[in-house]
């Protein structure tokens, strides 16, 4: 089997004793590396006055795990500035929050080209390399311009916008002319993959865009979800409901996530539904993500003050239905905070998958399962039949959903929740990436052969 090469902006690189950091990228990939020789190069996490080519290398598990260093100004344009101010928000449809300077684009393009330098180094004919998001669109077409002829697949984690809203990028077809380097994109769903060939034939130009919905090991959380429930931590958080049911949303603090709408939806349950004043807590932990920019700081401000009015006006003193939690937590402690809620409240106003929907489900006990209320704009509302899908934008869709979630019967919670489990287990993070990998051809002609140039 070819060596595989995965190139990420973040690098999962295993610390003993350090935090990992939140986000579905490294959680996915972990059984696509399982058992074979690999590479995983990308951005340390770090920045340095001067970085120089020459990766750190940290060896683990079969994986050779190669960073490189950026300097502040190269993170400033290319994460900060372009990948996280012009392109995120672009991706996740929402216009009014993309800023475009073109010195940005022109950061992340050779920040771009400077990893490629460093892989390419590195690199044997035969590997099969695999990019993973948008921070990374032009790297195919910058190895290829270095006379790499190696098959190189690339998977959006994040959603694609209809064609004539990503028009609206200045340069963007150049963006386009990037994708097309690749032998194989990746979409998050059907949905998504027509998006993009649409945008890249009204360019004139293709490549092969196939859906493949990131997978999870249900199995294996849902353990760790039993685990982590019985630890002394969980129990502390049951004790405390005082027999309420514990409503949960669990997300990076990003305004793709829609949390001041799912709080303004908890607020309408309480006001139209009196009977469940009283009988719920919510409970929202979302970690500070991507705070140098001014939309994700004033985000957290609007929910810091959202808390506070809501819990104002509801509270007594012996109770507050909102609890707000903006540090990281563990991924063992969440899985047995997701395992004790009623409901699992997942509502972005657009997402590529949404993971936390699926360990929502995967970390419930079958013979008492909660319900997930979640978003139909997120990629897992194709894969999760068994959910209650609401409309984000409508807070009021959303406390209806509150409402039906937690009136419903037993039979139907397990009808649902099976139905949804089946599914989880059908595809997992393994079958995702292997298939993925099939469809590159990974074990098809020799590369270097290259079709190209
Ligand atoms: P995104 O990639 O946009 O952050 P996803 O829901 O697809 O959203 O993936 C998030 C991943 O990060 C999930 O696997 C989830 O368990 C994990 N995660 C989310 N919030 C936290 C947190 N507070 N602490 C640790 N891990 C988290
Ligand atoms: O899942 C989308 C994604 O952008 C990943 O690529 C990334 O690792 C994760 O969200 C967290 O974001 P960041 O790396 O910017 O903290």
């Amino acid at each position: 089997m070819p060596r595989l090469v995965i190139v990420s902006n973040r690098v999962p690189v295993p610390k003993p004793g350090a935090k990992t950091q939140p986000g579905g990228l490294a959680v996915a990939l972990k059984d696509a590396l399982e058992g074979r020789s690999a590479i995983w190069f990308g951005w340390s996490g770090q920045t340095s006055r001067e970085p120089g080519d020459e990766p750190a290398i940290v060896e683990a598990n079969g994986v050779s795990y190669a960073t490189v260093d950026l300097t502040e100004q190269e993170l400033k344009l290319y994460y900060t500035g372009y990948s996280n101010g012009t392109l995120w928000p672009l991706l996740h449809y929402r216009m009014g929050l993309v800023e475009f300077r073109r010195e940005e684009e022109e950061g992340y393009r050779a920040v771009n080209e400077r990893f490629a330098r460093v892989l390419a180094a590195r690199l044997r004919p035969d590997d099969v390399i695999w990019v993973h998001d948008f921070h990374l669109f032009p790297l195919a077409g910058a190895l290829r311009r270095l006379g790499l002829g190696n098959r190189i697949g690339f998977f959006l984690h994040v959603p694609f916008p209809p064609a004539p809203f990503f028009a609206a990028l200045p340069r963007g077809e150049a963006l386009l002319a990037d994708i097309a380097q690749y032998d194989l994109v990746g979409m998050q769903t059907e949905e998504d993959a027509a998006n993009l060939s649409g945008a890249l034939a009204g360019a004139g130009l293709s490549t092969r865009v196939e859906a493949f919905p990131i997978g999870m090991d249900a199995e294996g959380f849902a353990k760790t979800a039993a685990r982590a429930a019985r630890s002394a931590e969980a129990k502390r958080l049951a004790e405390s409901l005082n027999g309420r049911a514990l409503l949960l949303g669990v997300d990076r603090l990003d305004y793709s996530k829609g949390l001041p709408n799912r709080f303004l939806g908890v607020d309408r349950l309480l006001r139209r539904f009196p009977e469940q004043r009283r009988n719920v807590t919510f409970l929202q932990v979302a970690p500070v993500s991507r705070g140098e920019l001014q939309q994700y700081r004033s985000l957290r401000r609007e929910l810091d003050e959202l808390a506070g009015r809501i819990n104002g006006q509801h509270a007594e003193v012996d109770w507050a239905p909102i609890r707000w939690i903006t540090r990281a937590s563990s991924r063992t402690s969440l899985s047995g905070y997701l395992r004790l809620a009623k409901v699992g409240l997942v509502t972005p106003l657009r997402d590529g998958m949404n993971l936390v929907a699926k360990e929502y489900v995967a970390a419930q006990d079958e013979k008492d399962p909660g319900v997930l209320v979640l978003s139909r704009f997120a990629g897992a509302a194709a894969e999760l039949p068994g959910a209650v899908l609401v409309n984000p934008h409508d807070p009021d869709e959303i406390a209806e959903g509150l409402n039906d979630a937690l009136s419903m019967p037993l039979e139907e919670r397990q009808a649902r929740w099976r139905e949804n489990m089946a599914l989880l287990k059908q595809n997992s993070a393994a079958r995702w990436s292997k298939g993925f990998l099939a469809a590159l051809g990974e074990d098809a002609t020799p590369p270097g052969s290259g079709s190209r140039p």
